[in-house]
């Protein structure tokens, strides 16, 4: 089957501060349906990247181009087709929940009368009828963040850009905002996100590219990430440096390899029955030993020696 057309292209693209190269010669094609997700740490260029799309932070070199259109040509265009959720809350204090989306549709070619219905809509489809007169002072952080994607929505684009959509989120919030992010999906909207939780990368990317200092260190589905980059299983030792390395040194043919960080250390395996019973059999006083699957936080590890939040 022919791989249908990508909604977002990007070619050697590049952001410079002064010296700093905070978008590096990065390179991306981001299929129209799917949930694409920029994975990295703090600094490493995702909300540059969403603002190069988004056509508020104009390229230094390279090509992007968004449902065809060059980013740098013709950016109305690029706009009208694009809901955007930034990192900072952007609401309307003075204003209720209907009225912060209903002022919002202004911007856009929308009737009074088509503005009410997709706000209505909207409001619906967040959950938020109960508050749809009320003022967003009132709202908890979920709901701000639920009215924030439904105003992103208010022109149907085809494409929305979440930056860091679930941080400062409890986890029955994230859950909630998740949820409706694959519905969205299933509607057929690309979604674009950007984030530093693993977990968050993994519940929802088809795709995940792993941004690190500017760069795209990899890119691929969470699973091949997962499967190409690191053993299926880790044990994790907490304790004392020493105890640790008598451990690595007496299991070190029965792993596939292992990270050393300043508070534990990581042996990733194939199976980590056997290796967790050898090392309780040892005797080896530690604070802990648990076992667990492989994350992307493990990917991201391999990939920099570095953890993702720090
Ligand atoms: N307007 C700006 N001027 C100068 N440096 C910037 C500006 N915006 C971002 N940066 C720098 O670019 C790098 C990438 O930032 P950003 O894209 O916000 O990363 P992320 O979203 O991954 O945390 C950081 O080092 C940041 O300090
Ligand atoms: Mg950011």
């Amino acid at each position: 089957m022919e791989k249908p057309a990508a909604i977002i292209t990007a070619k050697n693209l590049t952001k410079e501060y002064g010296t700093l190269k905070a978008v590096n010669d990065v390179n991306f094609d981001i299929q129209p349906g799917t949930c694409f997700g920029f994975l990295g740490p703090n600094g490493a260029g995702k909300t540059t990247v969403m603002r190069m799309i988004y056509c508020v932070t104009p390229l230094t070199s390279g090509l992007l181009t968004v449902n065809s259109e060059n980013v740098m040509e013709n950016m109305s265009a690029v706009k009208r087709g694009i809901g955007v959720v930034t990192q900072d809350d952007s609401l309307d204090y003075d204003l209720n929940v209907i009225n912060n989306l209903l002022v919002y549709a202004r911007y856009y070619d929308l009737t009074r009368e088509q503005a009410v219905r997709r706000a209505n809509e909207l409001i619906e489809f967040f959950q938020l009828e109960e508050k749809r007169d009320k003022n967003v002072r009132t709202l908890s952080g979920g709901m701000k963040r639920r009215l924030q994607i439904a105003r992103a929505l208010i022109n149907k684009p085809s494409i929305l850009i979440l930056d860091e959509p679930s941080t400062g989120l409890d986890p029955q919030a994230r859950h909630h905002v998740w949820a409706k992010c694959h519905e969205l999906i299933e509607q057929g909207v690309t979604l674009l996100l950007t984030t530093h939780y693993m977990d968050e990368a993994e519940q929802l990317c088809d795709r995940i590219a792993v941004m690190d200092q500017g760069k795209i260190i990899k890119e691929a589905s969470p699973w091949d990430l997962i499967k190409s980059e690191v053993s299926p299983y880790v044990v994790e030792i907490r304790g004392e440096e020493q105890a640790r390395q008598k451990i690595l040194t007496a299991v070190s043919d029965q792993i596939d390899f292992h990270e050393e960080l300043s508070d534990r250390l990581l042996l990733y395996t194939p199976d980590a029955t056997p290796l967790h019973a050898h090392i309780q059999d040892m005797n080896i006083p530690v604070k802990t030993l648990l076992s667990r699957r492989s994350s992307l936080e493990d990917v991201f590890l391999k990939l920099t020696g570095r953890e993702l939040i720090d």
